[in-house]
This record gives structure tokens, C-alpha cells and sequence, in this order.
């Protein structure tokens, strides 16, 4: 694995060896020092064009625990608001001898372009509406962690489908770790030709919440992606949560313990109600903790040379 753009990248093995070296990195976490040699040397770059808190500093910290220099990049402070192109601003990055570089940027396929102008490894930490590969696999490792084998479990992701990269990478992550993935989403938020994909990918589709929370193993809440809204796809907030959020009276359809997901950040009172997202049986901030070993075994898979 030379880059990490997509979930595609990934072979099924190749997501296993991700998890096994996560659950070992997960173990760092709980040491008074956190810190293993593994990429001592290595430099990585964070070029964030959009605005993230966990993403980034997720990355950031992966990056030192396993002892690589990170440098942080993004778009405010960056050379792109004097007028430069992004290919420029990365030419000009890598220029100065980087390894790894992690980039979330507004436009769908950004991670690809790059990754075809350096040498570095590239980590697509979010495109546009089109991928974020690490948040879909820190969502199946804490599923597998919660559940045991994905496997026939059935896995339910709701919200705002038509702007989402979380989504996207979600549903080719778990159906090949083989769940059984229902996503649900208002009409006017269901992506166009969904059809044909939930088809070919086998993944199943529907407009009624009520309907798929009884029969889930897992709910992943997903952001109203406001920022990326052009026009009005609902008619209220109050009208969106009626329909679609997680509020305390559908938390009651759900089956005991089952895991309530949400990648962040959260519109509380929104898609999700705080009932929902403080339960007992929310992970919201395990995928957080998750996120960090899965981010430091994707460093480690793509960085560590034969003598790590
Ligand atoms: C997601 C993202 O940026 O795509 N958040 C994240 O990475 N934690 C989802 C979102 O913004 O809703």
C-alpha cells in the first residue's frame, strides 16, 4: 500500500492488518508514555483546506506518538489565500523532503491528484463529498471491537447521504468486512443513481427510520452537512428531526446496547437528540480514542520502512 486514498485501495487482509496493528497501538494510549520509535526520522505533513478539529489532531497526534516530525499546513495560514495553486503549494511542501502526507481539501478527488504529483504517501483525510477511507475505518474497528465479527450484522446509516464522504467510504468498508448495511435518508438527501450502486454494491436503501432502527445492530448518525447546502433540501430543522434524527422516542425502537455511532461533529438537537448521543450506549467518543490507533497503524503500514 503506497497511498491511502480510498477504501478500494484496501484489500480485506490489508484492513485486518490495519485492525491488529491498531489494537496494538490502541495499548499506547493507556502508557504514561506515549511515544514508540517506529517512525523516528519520517516527516508528515497535515494539509487541512477545510476546517477539522478531531481529523487533524487526530492525525497530528498519531504522527508524534510514533515519533514522526508533523508539520501542520492549512489553507487560512497557507500560500493558497496569496492566489497559489494547489499543486503548487504541494510541489513547493514536498520540495522539502516530506514522507507522509495527510490532506483533506473541498474538492472530490483532490487526495488522487495529489498523489499523482508527489512522491510522498498520500492520506486522503477527506474529499469533497467523496471519501474519507480512515473515518470509515475507525467506525468498523470500534463496530468490531463493540460486536465481535461484522459479519451478518446489520448495520444502519442515517442522515444527510448526499453530502457525505463518511458515508461513502462506510458502506464499502462494511459490507466488505460482510455487514449488512440499510441507509436512510429523506428523499431530497438520498444521492441520485443510488439505485444502481446499492444494487451493484449490496446495500439496501429506504426512507423510513422507524422502520430500520428495530431490526439494527448499530446506528450511525451522520452530520446535516449545512456548509455544503446550496438550497433548501428540508423544510425545517424541527421538520428534519421529526422525520430523521435520533430523538429519545426512537432511541426506544432500538434493541438493548446497540451501539449508536456519529463521526462528529455533532448537531445536537438536530439529526441527533442529546439522549442519544450521551447514552450509555453511545460511542461517539470510543471512535474518537479509536480513531487515534487507527490513524497511527495507517502511518505505520504506509511509512515504516524495512528497518522500523
Ligand atoms: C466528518 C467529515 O469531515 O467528513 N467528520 C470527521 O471527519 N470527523 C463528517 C462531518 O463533517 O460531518
Amino acid at each position: 500500500m503506497k497511498h491511502l486514498l480510498s477504501i478500494d485501495d484496501l484489500s480485506t487482509d490489508e484492513i485486518e492488518a490495519l485492525f491488529a496493528t491498531a489494537a496494538d497501538m490502541h495499548d499506547v494510549q493507556s502508557r504514561e508514555v506515549k511515544k514508540l520509535p517506529a517512525l523516528r526520522g519520517r516527516t508528515v505533513v497535515n494539509m487541512f483546506f477545510e476546517d477539522s478539529t478531531r481529523t487533524r489532531s487526530s492525525f497530528e497526534i498519531a504522527g508524534k506518538w510514533l515519533s514522526a516530525d508533523v508539520i501542520n499546513v492549512s489553507a487560512k495560514g497557507s500560500s493558497t489565500s496569496k492566489g497559489e495553486s494547489l499543486r503548487d503549494t504541494v510541489l513547493t511542501v514536498c520540495a522539502m523532503g516530506v514522507d507522509g502526507l495527510v490532506i483533506r481539501h473541498p474538492a472530490s478527488g483532490a487526495a488522487v491528484q495529489v498523489s499523482e504529483w508527489v512522491d510522498a504517501a498520500v492520506v486522503n483525510a477527506g474529499d469533497g463529498t467523496h471519501e474519507h477511507p480512515t473515518q470509515a475505518l475507525l467506525d468498523a474497528y470500534t463496530l468490531q471491537r463493540r460486536l465481535g465479527s461484522l459479519e451478518g450484522r446489520h448495520v444502519a446509516i442515517i442522515g444527510d447521504l448526499t453530502h457525505s464522504r463518511v458515508f461513502r467510504s462506510n458502506v464499502q468498508c462494511l459490507t466488505r468486512l460482510g455487514a449488512r448495511v440499510t441507509v436512510v435518508a429523506p428523499p431530497t438527501l438520498m444521492p441520485s443513481g443510488i439505485g444502481a450502486w446499492s444494487a451493484a454494491a449490496g446495500f439496501e436503501t429506504s426512507y423510513d427510520v422507524d422502520a430500520v432502527l428495530p431490526d439494527a445492530d448499530a446506528v450511525m448518525m451522520l452530520r446535516v452537512q449545512r456548509e455544503r447546502m446550496s438550497g433548501a433540501y428540508f423544510p425545517s430543522a424541527r421538520e428534519y428531526t421529526v422525520g430523521y434524527g435520533l430523538t429519545r422516542n426512537r432511541l426506544a425502537l432500538l434493541k438493548p446496547d446497540v451501539p449508536i455511532c456519529h463521526p462528529g461533529p455533532m448537531n445536537r438537537g438536530l439529526e441527533i437528540a442529546a439522549d442519544a448521543a450521551d447514552a450509555a450506549q453511545s460511542v461517539v467518543l470510543e471512535q474518537v480514542s479509536s480513531g487515534l490507533a487507527i490513524r497511527m497503524a495507517v502511518l505505520y503500514h504506509l511509512l515504516a520502512g524495512e528497518d522500523a
